[in-house]
């Protein structure tokens, strides 16, 4: 298997790249950094957040290049480490990142549990965009405005509820054996806000006018219901879960959207390849095959329009072979995809079945060799010969939009730098960022592979924590195939062997 994927093609230090990737969510880190963390050129920072409301949120995650904590994005991000654990958690713990993984998680997790105060309230944003983006400063300076906007029973936001109980209940199964008391928290925290979305139905951006322009609900919020629901039924096996999934399929448009694309907003693809790979393990009655078999011809018109094997809709690729979406944050979509097609490739091969497109058959070595070309393309094989993973190889992005990163490091200058400073000594400069956010994706190239590397740039230059989240288990899988001797049970085999010896 690894050789028919290796043999001819350009070989990345995919380990280099997945501890890359998992460094980068330290520099995104807002709250209180711990003794341990990594990412040294950063500081505290946001430390009342909350405060205001009468409500701590200290903590998670700024998606991108400024100092809003958006909720809905930084959940899914932790939806999707959590998959990548959950797919790829061997391949992780032989390459001994596991406990970082765990971290990234955690850092997540931990500020969902202290915004989720009761049962029917969710504090959504801290910050408003539009105050941020007047200012050029440092997370640790910032003197913005750090108001918190909550969902709840008379103003909801079904999306942001499902996405975030997807999160707790996704990383409920990570923690299940190293935490079970984490876990079960986690859970708890999902079933509730599962209930709240789905009781109190509506689009948080009509709750919370101020995240509209930044992360405007577009898809609605029943792809989150669907996509919470069939995560709780993975961490808890309970039937009732699932039979939403099932008997919602149609209303909520789960066997009805044939889509292109997978990311924050538009969950229906993750929502139909998850009820495919339920199909296959046979977890389902007979009742519900036809249904979960109509989610399944809607995962895989997606994944062959990645593979360009459908009849009509397929999507679009650069010259230089990477798929386009559109030219604001493109690279979003192409680790979304990479993540499903590796996914969807190792259930097929699990089966021993093909992936059957309207324009031939596709089989799970094309699919995991398609994937991994559109990670060698974000590693350096491109047009450009560029890593669009900042901090890995030689040629990456200097010139990264992103605030804290374009100024001289807290650390080293303590001084304060106010809001037009910023942009006046550092933003405008012409010199690369002083600080290098190793492991981040930019916004990556056009539909032409040109890629402008300014700091204004922002369409391009900006990197966001649910680019560089899937791939995570990306990294791993194609590191563990290029490394297939370095495994955890190995490992654990020759401890065991070492330990009789003595
Ligand atoms: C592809 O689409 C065209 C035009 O709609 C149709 O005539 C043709 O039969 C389709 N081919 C397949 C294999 O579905
Ligand atoms: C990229 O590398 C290839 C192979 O080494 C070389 O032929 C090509 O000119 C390079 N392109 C750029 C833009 O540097």
């Amino acid at each position: 298997m690894a050789s028919a994927v290796f043999v001819g093609a350009i070989d990345f230090d995919y380990g280099d790249a997945l501890s890359k990737s998992l460094l980068y969510f330290e520099a995104q880190r807002s709250g209180r950094l711990p003794y341990n963390q990594r990412v040294t050129w950063r500081d505290h920072s946001g430390l009342t957040d909350g405060l205001e409301q009468g409500v701590d949120l200290v903590g998670g995650y700024y998606d991108a290049g400024d100092h809003v904590k958006f909720g809905l994005p930084m959940a899914f991000t932790v939806t999707m480490l959590s998959w990548g654990v959950i797919e790829y958690g061997r391949d992780i713990e032989s390459a001994d990142e596991m406990d970082h993984a765990l971290e990234a998680i955690k850092w997540g997790t931990d500020y969902f549990i202290k915004a989720h105060t009761t049962p029917n309230v969710l504090w959504a944003e801290v910050g408003d965009g539009d105050t941020d983006h007047y200012c050029w400063q440092r997370p640790e300076d910032m003197t913005t405005s750090r108001q918190a906007y909550k969902v709840d029973q008379d103003n909801p936001g079904s999306d942001i509820a499902g996405e975030t109980a997807a999160a707790m209940a996704a990383a409920s199964i990570v923690f299940r054996r190293s935490n079970p008391h984490y876990s079960h928290l986690l859970l708890h925290h999902a079933q509730q806000l599962f209930e709240f979305g789905d009781r109190y139905r509506g689009r948080y951006d009509e709750s919370v006018a101020e995240v509209k322009s930044y992360y405007g609900s577009v898809s609605g919020y029943e792809d989150e219901l669907l996509w919470a629901a069939l995560w709780l039924h993975k961490a808890t096996d309970d039937e009732y879960y699932l039979e939403y999934a099932i008997s919602n399929a149609n209303l909520m448009g789960g066997v009805g959207w044939a889509m292109n694309e997978f990311s924050w907003d538009v969950k229906y693809a993750g929502v139909q390849i998850m009820a495919s790979q339920l199909l296959m393990e046979g977890k389902h009655g007979d009742d519900q095959r036809g249904v979960l078999e109509q989610y399944r011809r809607k995962a895989e018109h997606y994944l062959c329009s990645c593979l360009g094997k459908n009849n009509g809709s397929n999507v679009e690729r650069s010259p230089g072979g990477l798929l386009f979406i559109r030219k604001w944050n493109n690279m979003q979509y192409v680790t979304s995809a990479a993540f499903l097609l590796m996914v969807y490739s190792d259930a097929l091969r699990g089966m021993n079945r093909e992936l059957r497109c309207p324009g031939g058959t596709v089989s799970p070595a094309e699919m995991l060799a398609f994937a991994k070309s559109q990670v060698d393309y974000i590693l350096g094989s491109n047009p450009r010969n560029m890593s669009y993973l900042v901090g890995f190889g030689s040629v990456f992005p200097r010139m990264m939009h992103h605030r804290g990163a374009s100024i001289v490091s807290y650390r080293e200058y303590k001084g304060f730098i106010g809001c037009t400073q910023g942009y006046d000594d550092w933003y405008s400069s012409e010199d690369p960022n002083p600080n290098v956010v190793v492991g981040a994706l930019v916004g990556g190239p056009d539909s032409r592979d040109a890629f402008v590397d300014d700091r204004g740039n922002y369409m391009q230059t900006e990197a966001c924590t649910y680019n560089t989240a899937p791939l995570v288990g990306v990294f791993a899988k194609l590191w563990h195939l290029q490394n297939p001797s370095f495994d955890v049970l190995n490992k654990e085999k020759s401890a065991l062997l070492a330990s009789y010896k003595k």
